[in-house]
């Protein structure tokens, strides 16, 4: 049977820091709460556009493949805060890269996007359809964030990751997945303002209000992360001790402590980047993973778990027998742009932005939204 291997890893984290100090500066928090309650203590935000951090992030996954842009088959970009949306993303990547051969098309299922692009190469390659893929998670959340929303506005960050698959005969990438989607809590998790409906109201793009029922979410993520772990174990015929590592979506250590517990993994076993880099959305997990690699948390041949969760609510569990190989083949150059500015003058620009369009308040409260029953 045909597998498709990770063969190569990159991450792409925009250089400017937000601090809790920093968020308290504009809003009712302070770093005590947001540490007790989340465990972050530090996020991104980006002074380029997404697909930069994606370009960036891929260029350094197809050096570590040892590949060029050309060899790509498939290009899968998995995010929820595009910078446009005709043409799609991922074309503007296979440009960038000179992958002339390769299909791309965008994922959105929230902060599981990269995890379900994941899945889909994965199909793609043991299907014959393709020989490799690229698949990417970024996001650029603090363009489209609710700045004066504490509720939310601590909670996010900026970043990029990508992996290159490639078919291999030898059982590795991923082993075991669960897809699901709680459609039922759609509604607790949504972003007022991103999408053409707004527009009829007078909405400018970007100018949003988050819904997000915090406490809910918490609780589905907590239910669906650690049955959906429990379960791709049952389907592989594991259990905990054959995994080495947790690498989990990360958008509240309590979630992910609740969730490790449930599932029977030890604090030991579980990788965090929560605490200096938020929840990233899609970018979250490939971030975390490529980082527990660089840093030999993942040894040759070994199970990695990876529960996740985002708005839908979607959520999987993936677990993946890394390969022989766990260093790069080659670097790469690319890097971002330097950045000239802190990244509260950047947050403090993108609030500025928003005032200019916040007469739109009232259409805002116009529209409610109630869930149509199910049919
Ligand atoms: C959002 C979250 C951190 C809130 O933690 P919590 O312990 O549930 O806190 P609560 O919702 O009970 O809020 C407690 C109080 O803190 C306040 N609060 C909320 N955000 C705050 C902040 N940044 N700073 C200070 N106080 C804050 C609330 O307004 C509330 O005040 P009230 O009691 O006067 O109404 C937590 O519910 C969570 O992580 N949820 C899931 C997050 C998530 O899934 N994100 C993305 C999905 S991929």
């Amino acid at each position: 049977m045909t597998h498709a291997a990770i063969v190569g890893w990159g991450k792409c984290l925009p250089p400017a820091i937000l601090t809790n100090q920093d968020l308290a500066t504009f809003l009712p928090t302070d770093d005590e709460w947001i540490t007790t309650r989340t465990g972050m203590k530090e996020r991104r935000i980006s002074h380029v556009r997404g697909i930069e951090l994606a370009i960036t992030a891929a260029r350094r996954a197809l050096a570590c493949a040892g590949m060029r842009g050309e060899d790509l088959e498939l290009i899968i970009y998995g995010s929820c805060s595009n910078d446009e949306t005709v043409p799609n993303s991922a074309s503007g990547v296979q440009q960038q890269l000179g992958a002339t051969r390769a299909a791309a098309f965008d994922v959105n299922t929230a902060c599981t996007s990269f995890m379900y692009g994941l899945s889909i190469g994965t199909s793609m390659i043991r299907t014959g359809v393709v020989r490799n893929a690229l698949v990417i998670g970024v996001e650029l959340i603090s363009q489209y964030m609710d700045w004066d929303n504490r509720n939310v506005a601590v909670l996010f960050g900026d970043g990029a990751a990508a992996m290159v698959l490639r078919e291999t005969e030898q059982e590795t990438g991923v082993v075991a997945e669960k897809l699901q989607c709680y459609a039922d809590s759609r509604q607790i998790l949504r972003v007022r303002g991103m999408g053409t409906m707004y527009a009829n109201l007078g909405v400018p793009f970007g100018q949003t209000r988050w819904d997000f029922d915090g406490q809910e979410i918490f609780r589905r993520a907590v239910h669906g992360m650690s049955e959906a772990s429990v379960e791709v174990m049952r389907r592989k015929g594991v259990t905990m001790d054959d995994i080495a590592l947790v690498v989990p979506h990360q958008a509240n250590l309590r979630i992910i402590d609740a969730v490790a517990k449930r599932a029977g993994a030890g604090a030991d076993k579980v990788f965090l980047t929560v605490q200096k880099y938020g929840n990233m959305s899609s970018a979250t997990a490939p971030v975390a993973l490529v980082e527990a690699v660089e840093e030999g948390r993942v040894p040759p041949g070994s199970l990695v778990l990876m529960p996740a969760f985002g708005g839908g609510l979607t959520l999987s569990a993936h677990l993946i027998r890394w390969g022989d190989r766990v260093t790069p083949l080659e670097s790469s150059d690319a890097e971002l742009p330097p950045c000239p500015k802190t990244a509260l003058e950047l947050v403090n620009e993108i609030r500025a932005q928003k005032r200019i369009g916040a007469d739109v308040a009232p259409r805002f409260d116009a529209l409610r939204f109630v869930e149509s029953p199910p049919a």
